[in-house]
């Protein structure tokens, strides 16, 4: 009997549905390939739920996520819904909440012919290799008291050590098994919350001796991605200054559209998701880059079923079509391939490895 696993997939809005289509169609090919069966069951969630349920993460919904071997999104959002009561992307925190997933993990390589797509001169950017691990569900996205007046607002930046230890924890075990590097970001000169991040990571350091730890301020590290990105290896920090350093990082290959991600928590479902949002200035024109989401399937493949060979050689065929350039338009302006010429040919490879 073939081994078979179960995915809540969540396609979502805008180019969401358009890549992960794509994405499925990779991800059965290889499950063909190495004998194994994924048995997607998509549901309406972020924009499309509000449209089907009234609610971006209806009851429905979340227990479809909570009940199976590992979630797939592809993205949520758009202008559709920008002035709903409840937008989308609260389905999205909602979700994330429900998950309870900490640690959002983004590894980023710029290799190939990424190198020539970078916004950096090619000594500053080839060979960057370096995973962002954020803090994923505490912060200030979910800190309270909040609130918006006509006159003044409030958010709050509130994190607990528990909050703090777990995903420090795991990005130090992330850092042991690559380049045994680990630079955590906080602003502890300012805020209480990262006073405390900091001394966490100093007493955890204690515990992982094999590991070179450092400490940036985040605007600091703002500057250090883009003037020195490839001194780093593992790096850790707090939600809000993560989501905003990770967008930086993502440029760094050139696209947004190549970025995947992971989120875990303590004993899954894990989720598994593009970094980028919705594109809703492209979407339903078969020109988005499938890449990000293609390799967050991979790292559902290896992270979720264990299934590395499988997610080896999507990787490898992706690195594969970006040493030829066969790339979609925001990475090959003078010869791109839509999304599903783009994916065709990936199949074609990978199916004649
Ligand atoms: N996780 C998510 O679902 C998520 C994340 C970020 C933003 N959003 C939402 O997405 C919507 C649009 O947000 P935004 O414009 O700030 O960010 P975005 O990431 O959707 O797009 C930023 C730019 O990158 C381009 N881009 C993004 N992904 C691409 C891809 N795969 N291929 C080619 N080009 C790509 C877009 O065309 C756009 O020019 C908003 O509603 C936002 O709230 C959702």
């Amino acid at each position: 009997m073939s081994k078979k696993y179960q995915i809540t997939c969540l396609p979502g809005d805008g180019i969401g549905p358009e890549i992960v289509e794509a994405t499925k169609v990779v991800l059965n090919a290889v499950a063909a390939k190495f004998g194994f069966i994924l048995q997607f069951n998509d549901y309406a969630f972020g924009g499309a739920g509000i449209d089907k349920y009234g609610n971006p993460y209806a009851d429905e919904v979340r227990n479809a996520v909570l009940n199976c071997d590992a979630v797939f999104l592809g993205s949520v959002g758009g202008p559709k819904w920008d002035n709903a009561e409840v937008r989308p992307e609260a389905g999205l925190l909602a979700m994330r909440k429900s998950l309870d997933v900490f640690a959002n993990v983004r590894p980023l390589q710029v290799v190939g012919a990424l190198t020539a797509h970078s916004p950096l001169k090619k000594e500053i950017a080839e060979g960057v290799d370096l995973v962002i691990v954020r803090e994923l569900s505490s912060g200030a996205y979910f800190g309270t008291p909040r609130h918006l007046n006509e006159t003044d607002a409030l958010d709050s930046i509130t994190y607990t050590q528990e909050e703090i230890d777990r995903v420090v924890h795991y990005a130090f075990q992330m850092a042991e098994k690559r380049r045994k590097k680990l630079c955590s970001v906080d602003k502890a000169n300012v805020l209480a919350s990262s006073k405390l991040w900091r001394k966490r990571v100093l007493a955890i350091a204690e515990k992982y001796p094999s590991v070179e730890i450092s400490h940036e301020y985040v605007d600091a590290m703002a500057m250090h991605l883009i003037t020195r990105p490839k001194d780093f290896d593992v790096i850790v920090t707090e939600n809000l200054f993560g989501d905003i350093l990770s967008d930086e990082a993502s440029v760094l290959g050139g696209s947004l559209g190549v970025l995947p991600s992971a989120s875990f928590n303590s004993k899954g479902p894990f989720l598994y998701e593009p970094a980028h949002g919705s594109a809703p200035d492209i979407a339903g024109r078969g020109i988005a880059n499938p890449i990000a989401t293609m390799l967050s399937g991979a790292m559902m493949l290896r992270y979720s079923f264990s299934e590395n060979e499988a997610a080896d050689l999507i990787e490898a065929k992706i690195a594969e079509m970006m040493q030829e350039n066969r790339l979609t338009v925001d990475l090959n302006r003078e010869n791109p391939l839509t999304t599903n010429a783009f994916t065709a040919e990936l199949i074609k490879k990978i199916e004649t490895r």
